[in-house]
């Protein structure tokens, strides 16, 4: 298998093999069931043999009333090795990968299933025994900016997926200009990306329900670590990753919620940045609920943020990434870590 570790590693990058649990899919994609009737899903990174989101929308197709699901693979695929029962024999991929042939499933009627509850590698095969749904070879690589993968964007209505987070520069600023709906897995740390940031500060984009660290299964060449990892029972290796969220622009009920606030403003515990007229908030707890000026507050808030509360005014990180990214966040000489400006948009009654 070195070959193929080899390919694997060099071709798609160590940190963006890893695979979505069902459960965390699930767990997101209850609060949006409302979207989805007759509309149109891309999974545009997904192997429909290794991918759950996959299986999340086929176990789920007529629950939520789909009209069409269209799930594209990428030709490094560490899976992608086991196609070979659609194609016969003389399609067998080398040990090296060469010969791999993504592609395209179209999914447009789910009946019928053969009495499992769970779907595995034969389900696939069984959807695909009904002719209104189709698995066609893709002419290139299956590369979310390719034509043909940019034609099934224009044609679906959302974009559901967890992508190569070593592309999130690209990805996300592709699905932002589509016009689509999409909710896609990312971390924190993406949010501040010039390309990106400035899509949370036009209400453009937002955080999901769900954050924090989350467990994803990754391919057996990944190595052992001391923390944050694990094998299971059936020799499935697992990493916990750390700041991971949604990302989406489908409007949901968490974003209208104001955070209840508690502190109060005094100059002493709320110091002023040396580079930047803002003040300085440790944690997203302790936001004072009578100061009106512009706050300094951890990434992390975007979790919380309600658009009638506050506005995201741009970030405090290099001062130079973009026109909204105004300092560094210096207070007494000493940097801190990067921060969302904000600033309050009501004004609380006792100020009236
Ligand atoms: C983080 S993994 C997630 C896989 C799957 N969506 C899931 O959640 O289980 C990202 C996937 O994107 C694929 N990928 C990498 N680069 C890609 C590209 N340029 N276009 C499409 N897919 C890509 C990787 O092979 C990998 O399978």
């Amino acid at each position: 298998m070195a070959g193929n570790d080899n390919l694997h590693m060099s071709r798609a990058g160590k940190t963006d093999e890893f695979y979505t649990q069902l459960s965390t899919i699930e767990d997101e994609l209850r609060h949006y069931r409302k979207y989805f009737k007759g509309k149109v899903v891309l999974c545009n990174c997904d192997d429909p043999y290794e991918s759950n989101f996959f299986k999340y929308f086929a176990l789920n197709f007529n629950a939520l009333g789909l009209k069409k699901l269209i799930t594209t693979c990428y030709a490094t695929s560490p899976v992608i090795y086991t196609q070979l029962s659609f194609f016969g024999e003389e399609e067998t991929v080398g040990t090296s990968g060469e010969g791999r042939k993504p592609y395209k499933i179209e999914i447009t009627e789910v009946k019928g299933a053969n009495g499992d509850t769970i779907f595995d590698l034969s389900d696939v095969e069984y959807l695909l025994k009904n002719d209104k749904n189709v698995l066609t070879l893709l002419e290139g690589d299956g590369d979310f900016r390719s034509a043909e993968c940019m034609e099934l964007l224009k044609e679906c209505d959302i974009v559901v997926t967890n992508p190569p987070f070593s592309l999130m520069k690209e990805y996300i600023p592709l699905l932002a200009e589509s016009g689509k709906m999409f909710l896609v897995l990312g971390n924190m740390n993406h949010i501040t990306f010039k390309e990106i940031f400035h899509y949370f500060k036009e209400n453009k984009m937002w955080l999901g329900y769900n954050s924090g660290h989350f467990w994803f299964m990754v391919p057996d060449y990944y190595e052992e670590k001391k923390t944050d990892y694990k094998q299971d029972e059936n020799g499935q290796k697992w990493r916990r990753l750390g700041n991971i969220c949604w990302f989406t622009n489908m409007d949901i009920d968490i974003r209208h919620q104001p955070l209840d606030l508690y502190k109060h403003y005094t100059p002493e515990v709320y110091p002023t940045y040396d580079t930047y007229d803002a003040i300085h908030v440790k944690t997203v707890a302790e936001i004072p609920c009578d100061y009106n000026g512009i706050m300094g507050v951890p990434v992390t808030y975007l979790a919380y943020h309600c658009n009638e509360q506050f506005e995201i005014i741009g970030e405090l990180k290099h001062g130079s990434d973009s026109k909204f990214d105004f300092a560094k966040p210096i207070i007494n000489g000493k940097e801190k870590y990067m921060r969302i400006a904000i600033k309050k948009k009501t004004v609380n009654k006792s100020e009236n």
